[in-house]
């Protein structure tokens, strides 16, 4: 699986292995643990080279000169399952050596599909749902059929969110892109056509592009594009010019990383929860202990840094009102000095977007020196903190650049959902409606799309507020852990102070810090405690303070209350509506900076992965 690689592709006059590699190259700031090339040059052979590491590897394999062909393709992958080795790196063959592919996104029914393939005498070498792909289309080709229809085949088949790249030995004056939901662009030139992943690959090449949609399939040759729908029925497309410079295109367009990974948000939804949840409305979970351990298990211990430590307290307050499972969450630099209790019977849950922060991988060394069983929730695969954990549950976020997590948080947020709804599936746990919350979560990307469009809105209330000299984030139950979350972001980016309580602590201290003036950002979207923060609201109010509060859009109790309202879409999970009120909060966060003109991608002091102590 490989949410959000590097695709290029590439037929035409130039030397096309030389033009595949640059654009890998181009792509590469987006972060990748191995890459591969596969070409045609006119001896009806398949050539692939592929190397696990940097790209400066498979660029050894040209050290003496990159062989002549018109016509290759050429993939970065950044693993999500399947180690970044050179046998998982893609390109990957169907059976008969007829066909290469390249793929990007989640094959969700590979293993389905891979036994059928198999009980036909199919033999699979790598790990990856990819290779499932490549025999899939390759058993169509062979039977006949041209490679887009065969490609057009496979799609209907596969579920999941992806997109192909295949070229085919049999037809070597052409190559085919196929999309569903991962990002595909053609690039069209003088007598070249081009495919890639992301605009920044096309640029030096031509500026005009062709967006695809989901459900097409793009033919491509010397003398253009063909686009099809699903059925083979001619789709129309409108080819546009890109007009962005080098960097504006490595941020699609967006002025910010932070800004580019905030809206990637639905797409991190549907990747993530991709493959993980059955038509039977039960979550599926691989590779994760036997149902024995998970009865077993009578206290869990979270340990994390930062963003992962607050979607750590987002998971006690599920772990234990859903599954009255006793849950602690630590901070990693204080569990690894503070001689922790640990029972034989307990679970430690590592959380971390890279896996190398060096408090977090220090605290499961202890765990794993004293005999604990450990779970990592990770986005990096081949990581330490991956490689060290028992299991692991990728959170396939995709690479995340800005300094300030985003993402990343809403993924780890949702695995530890998916994770308390397994427990309860394993407990056959009474009173908890899985079918219910799977829907739920089924429904979630879209409502994370809704949100986006908050962003107007969100961005004069930046204006309106950007000069506050202290924000208070407050909320009680899930909000209160979101409002820890929304705080640090604006202080990370904007470098504005802020303090961070449950409301009803207010009154037993924090509340004196409150002046005209100062801003309460109020998460108010449970409403069993909606009246409760209402009090909370009004003694803000009584000392001059400006309230905005963030609720559902089913709630007008609000209104009128508070000085400014955001509403997002209402679910039936309390812990999902929660998550989403983020969004507009990260995307506050973002226009503030913006406006006090912040370094917002890398902000001051601040690094990516902290790999020191
Ligand atoms: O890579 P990790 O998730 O282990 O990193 C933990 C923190 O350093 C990280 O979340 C940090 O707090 C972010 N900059 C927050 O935006």
């Amino acid at each position: 699986m490989a949410p959000m690689c590097g695709i290029a592709g590439y037929i035409g006059p130039r030397k096309a292995v030389d033009v595949v590699f640059d654009q890998l190259k181009r792509l590469e700031y987006r972060g990748y643990d191995s890459a591969g090339i596969a070409y045609l040059n006119g001896d009806s052979t398949i050539h692939v080279l592929k190397r696990a590491g940097k790209l400066t590897e498979l660029g050894k394999l040209l050290e003496d000169g990159s062989p002549d062909s018109g016509l290759a393709i050429a993939h970065s992958r950044w693993a999500t399952h399947g180690a970044p080795t050179d046998l998982n790196a893609h390109p990957h063959f169907d059976q008969f050596g007829d066909i290469a592919l390249i793929h990007n996104g989640i094959i969700e029914n590979y293993l389905e599909v891979k036994a059928e393939l198999m009980a036909e005498g199919h033999v699979f070498r790598s790990e990856t749902d990819t290779e499932v792909a490549a025999h899939l289309i390759g058993r169509e080709h062979a039977s006949g059929l041209t490679l887009e229809e065969s490609v057009r085949r496979a799609v209907r088949r596969l579920r999941g969110a992806f997109a192909f790249v295949v070229l085919s030995r049999r037809e070597p004056e052409k190559f085919v892109a196929a999309r569903n939901a991962s990002p595909l662009i053609v690039g069209l030139g003088e007598g070249e056509s081009m495919v890639a992943s992301d605009v920044p690959a096309l640029l030096p090449y031509t500026r005009k592009v062709v967006i695809i949609e989901d459900d097409r399939v793009a033919m491509l040759t010397r003398d253009g594009v063909v686009v099809t729908d699903l059925e083979g029925r001619p789709a129309p497309y409108e080819p546009m010019t890109i007009d962005w410079d080098v960097e504006a295109a490595e941020k699609g367009g967006y002025e910010h990383f932070m800004l580019k990974e905030i809206h990637e948000q639905p797409l991190v939804v549907r990747q993530c929860l991709a493959g993980r949840l059955d038509e039977a409305g039960r979550v599926r979970l691989e590779q994760v202990f036997s149902d024995h351990v998970w009865q077993e298990i009578d206290r869990v211990n979270i340990i994390a840094c930062g963003t992962a430590y607050h979607a750590g307290l987002l998971g006690k307050y599920l772990l234990e009102m859903m599954l009255r499972l006793p849950t602690d969450v630590f901070y990693s630099s204080e569990f690894r000095y503070g001689d922790p209790l640990l029972s034989d019977r307990s679970l430690a849950v590592f959380i971390s977007q890279s896996g190398e922060t060096a408090d977090s991988l220090a605290a499961l060394r202890l765990c794993k020196s004293r005999r604990i069983r450990t779970l990592g929730i990770v986005n990096v695969v081949g990581s330490s903190i991956a490689r060290e954990c028992d299991r692991v549950l990728f959170t396939q976020a995709g690479p995340e650049i800005s300094v300030a997590s985003t993402k990343a948080y809403v993924a780890q947020s949702l695995v530890l959902q998916l994770l308390a709804l397994y427990i309860a599936q394993v407990r056959e746990m009474p009173g908890i409606r899985v079918g219910e919350l799977v829907q739920d979560l089924r429904e979630f990307e879209s409502r994370m799309d809704r949100c986006l469009i908050l962003e107007p809105q969100v961005q004069e209330l930046a204006e309106r507020f950007v000069g506050a000299p202290l924000v208070f984030f407050l909320g009680r139950n899930a909000d209160a852990h979101v409002a820890r979350e929304a705080a640090l972001k604006l202080k990370e980016v904007a470098y504005v102070p802020t303090q961070e309580s449950p409301a009803g602590e207010l009154k037993h201290g924090p509340l004196a810090l409150i002046e005209p003036g100062t801003l309460a950002v109020f998460g108010a979207t449970d409403p069993e405690v909606r009246e409760k923060l209402a009090s909370n609201i009004r003694e803000v109010q009584a000392r001059g303070g400006f309230v905005l509060a963030v609720t559902t859009d089913d709630d007008t109790s609000l209104d009128g209350v508070s000085e400014a309202v955001i509403k997002v879409p209402a679910g039936r999970s309390s812990y999902l509506n929660a998550l989403l009120s983020v969004v507009p909060l990260q995307m506050f966060a973002y226009h503030v900076a913006r406006l006090r003109g912040c370094e917002i991608d890398q902000p001051r002091n601040l690094a990516k992965s902290v790999t020191v102590e």
